[in-house]
């Protein structure tokens, strides 16, 4: 059964739990619609696990729509969300509502995912008013991680978890369908999926969430540059896929690969005739 915003309200209302996992290409999505996701997110993260990028701000449109293209060829059921990156939504309404636009006429994604609380809910109206469902999110917005001096916990004090929480309201009221909460202490992501109608997809942001969302290179174990904290690898696949090159290569150098069942024979005569 496809995954609509149909499936995140019933999921809010019935409290079933959602799941989301990022994807950057056919084949990856395709695994993941299979086992059963509801919603994969082609993040911006690919700017750092895919294209070795420090962060996330130099990801383009291009990337965006060429990644959303291959993982809605391989996505079937799942609800597939593009993210927007930076700059093309924060330089003006216009931009946001034709930028979010490419991501559904050239990418195929069915809902879009912007950063930011108050400084956007102009940018989530206007793109939900062209019938684009939006996802919002807050927290830990990586494309702010200059503004914030690094990645960091947000909404520790008093006057943040209130801000947190105020623009979760706000986000929710300029027509996001969803909001992710990045990076944002247990207790405050519980209190602010309490206090919203729409889900909370939490990574960092423990349980209380509505559902989760993780970068699948970090669940496989695939990206070693850093891990947070908030990660569990549910798999050492890079300690596998490391194997079976180092194999590869061994059999290679000594001769054993290819053996002879892949290889394709022909008729002895035919090479007889060759001069
Ligand atoms: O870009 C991304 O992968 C994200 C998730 C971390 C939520 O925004």
């Amino acid at each position: 059964m496809k995954n609509t915003t149909v499936t995140f309200k019933k999921a809010k209302a019935e409290k079933t739990k959602l799941t989301m996992l990022t994807a950057y290409d056919y084949s990856f999505a395709k695994l993941m619609d299979e086992a059963g996701v509801n919603s994969i997110l082609v993040g911006d993260s690919l700017g750092m696990v895919c294209l070795g990028y420090e962060d996330t701000l130099p990801v383009t449109m291009e990337d965006m729509i060429h990644h959303t293209a291959a993982v809605t060829r391989g996505a079937k059921n799942a609800l597939v969300v593009a993210d927007m990156p930076f700059m093309s939504y924060q330089t003006s309404v216009y931009d946001a509502v034709m930028n979010a636009g490419r991501l559904i006429k050239e990418g195929h994604a069915q809902a879009v995912k912007l950063e930011g609380g108050f400084e956007v809910t102009a940018q989530i109206e206007a793109i939900v008013k062209a019938s684009i469902p939006v996802v919002g999110h807050i927290g830990l917005t990586p494309q702010s991680v200059n503004a914030f001096g690094g990645f960091k916990v947000q909404g520790k004090s008093e006057e943040a978890a209130q801000r947190l929480l105020d623009e979760a309201r706000a986000v929710e009221k300029a027509g996001a369908f969803a909001v992710v909460l990045e990076c944002v202490p247990e207790k405050l992501a519980a209190r602010i999926s309490q206090e919203i109608p729409i889900p909370t997809i939490g990574i960092g942001a423990g349980a209380g969430c509505d559902g989760q969302v993780l970068v699948y290179q970090d669940m496989l174990g695939l990206f070693s540059d850093f891990t947070p904290k908030f990660v569990k690898k549910f798999a050492n696949v890079g300690d596998v896929v490391k194997d079976a090159f180092e194999g590869y290569i061994k059999e290679v150098q000594e001769g054993t690969f290819p053996a002879p069942e892949h290889t394709f024979k022909m008729d002895d005569d035919v090479l007889d005739k060759l001069y």
